[in-house]
């Protein structure tokens, strides 16, 4: 008996967690118990970033002094910045890989792989990434980074970092929401291979290293780019339609749209669409919200049957440009907002490891005779 093959690990559950649930039927998401909706409206990335990292919402005091550590830590060695400019002409996410794992080289804590000290490494993760992508982004204009500043969040802080101007609250709230609905999503593509990482009983900046890379594709994070560059494209509401059906015709996919888990919307897309639409009315830029609004009213809607809907990259796109934030930074923002998330999971994985190791099965050719290569043709 052959034995039963699941391509891509679909519909395959290969642990038990406590940190995400994702009703993909309903289109519902929870982190921890707590409903993306009310997070999205309600709470703050510092927020979501405690309760991912220690289960529970924080109190007051709680809530001041983990945003206190997180400001605290947003200073990279002098070294990683050196690494940075090394490669700089690389793309963000290929830069923020190399940064996230030469700062593993300057960790005391690197090859401790406790809950406690791994938790600690996240949160140090957490607060210096948005300064290894900010920094980056500087050099390769041959400007010089600009320090974080202490008196900002960490969404405000970012967005200081990259233009080296002091955001309005409106843009840092923008960012902070964005942040929160891409914190943590399970054992998608990023997060499983941080784990396959974290099971052979590495460390996380190796394992966030993994997720950095994995997450770069456009299948996975690098969708938001690869949908703003279809909407300028596109240029106007009345091209989307022949656009987008040349494009299906062709077999091609539209991003931002369809995700292996949601049959029906995700959940995190729609916080996303309502900004999109006010942010394109309040710059004066409704066309980019009106471009996506067709495809998703019109063109992809005889997919929502099949259970292809939009997913949280369709409008993400849009508010990152609307924000002059380039587009070759999209996937970085994502991978900013997931450094907790993968964090999380690779705690759940060492609390109670087993080294990830599925098997594939050979149909290959068996038992061939070696020849030597002066008797080969
Ligand atoms: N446009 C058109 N058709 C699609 C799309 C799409 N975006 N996505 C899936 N399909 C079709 C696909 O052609 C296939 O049709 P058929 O069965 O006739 O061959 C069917 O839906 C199932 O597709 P699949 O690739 O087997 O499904 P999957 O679960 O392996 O793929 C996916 C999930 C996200 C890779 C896929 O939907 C896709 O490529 N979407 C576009 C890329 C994208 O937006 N990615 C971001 C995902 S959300 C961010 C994150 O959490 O990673």
């Amino acid at each position: 008996m052959p034995p039963e093959i699941i391509k891509g690990l679909k519909d395959v559950y290969f642990d038990t967690t406590e940190s995400s649930f994702i009703d993909g039927i309903e289109g519902k998401l929870l982190y921890r118990g707590y409903n993306i909706h009310d997070l999205a409206e309600k709470s703050t990335f510092e927020e979501v970033v405690y309760l991912l990292l220690y289960g529970d919402l924080p109190n007051k005091k709680q809530l001041a002094d983990f945003d206190s550590l997180l400001r605290a830590n947003r200073i990279i060695p002098d070294d990683v910045i050196q690494v940075i400019d090394l490669v700089k002409t690389g793309h963000p996410m290929d830069v923020l890989r190399t940064a996230i794992s030469a700062l593993g080289s300057f960790d005391p804590e690197v090859t401790d792989n406790s809950v406690e000290a791994t938790i600690r490494k996240g949160i140090r993760l957490t607060a210096m990434g948005p300064t290894i992508v900010a920094a980056h982004h500087r050099l390769r204009q041959g400007l010089e980074p600009v320090a974080p500043n202490p008196d900002l969040n960490h969404a405000g802080n970012f967005l200081y970092m990259l233009f080296d101007e002091l955001p309005d609250q409106e843009t840092t709230d923008l960012l902070d929401v964005d942040f929160i609905l891409h914190a943590e999503h399970g054992p998608n593509a990023s997060a499983f291979a941080a784990r396959v990482t974290a099971s052979t009983v590495s460390d996380l900046h190796s394992a966030v290293t993994t997720g950095v890379g994995t997450l770069k594709g456009p299948a996975h994070g690098g969708a938001a780019e690869e949908v703003m560059k279809m909407a300028l494209d596109i240029g106007n509401p009345e091209n989307a339609a022949e656009y987008a059906s040349n494009l299906l015709d062709n077999g091609d996919r539209i991003m931002g749209f369809g995700h292996r888990v949601y049959r029906a919307e995700d959940p995190r897309a729609r916080h996303l669409r309502d900004r999109s639409k006010v942010l394109g009315e309040k710059s004066g830029h409704p066309e980019w919200f009106q471009i996506l609004q067709h495809l998703e009213e019109n063109t992809m809607q005889p997919y929502r049957s099949k259970g292809i809907c939009v997913n949280v990259d369709f409008f993400a796109g849009s508010i990152y440009y609307l924000l002059g934030i380039p587009d070759d930074l999209f996937i970085s923002i994502f991978a900013l907002g997931r450094i907790p998330g993968w964090t999380l999971q690779c705690v759940e994985q060492y609390k109670d490891n087993i080294l990830l190791r599925p098997l594939t099965e050979y149909i290959g050719e068996m038992d061939l005779e070696y020849t030597p290569i002066e008797s080969r043709s």
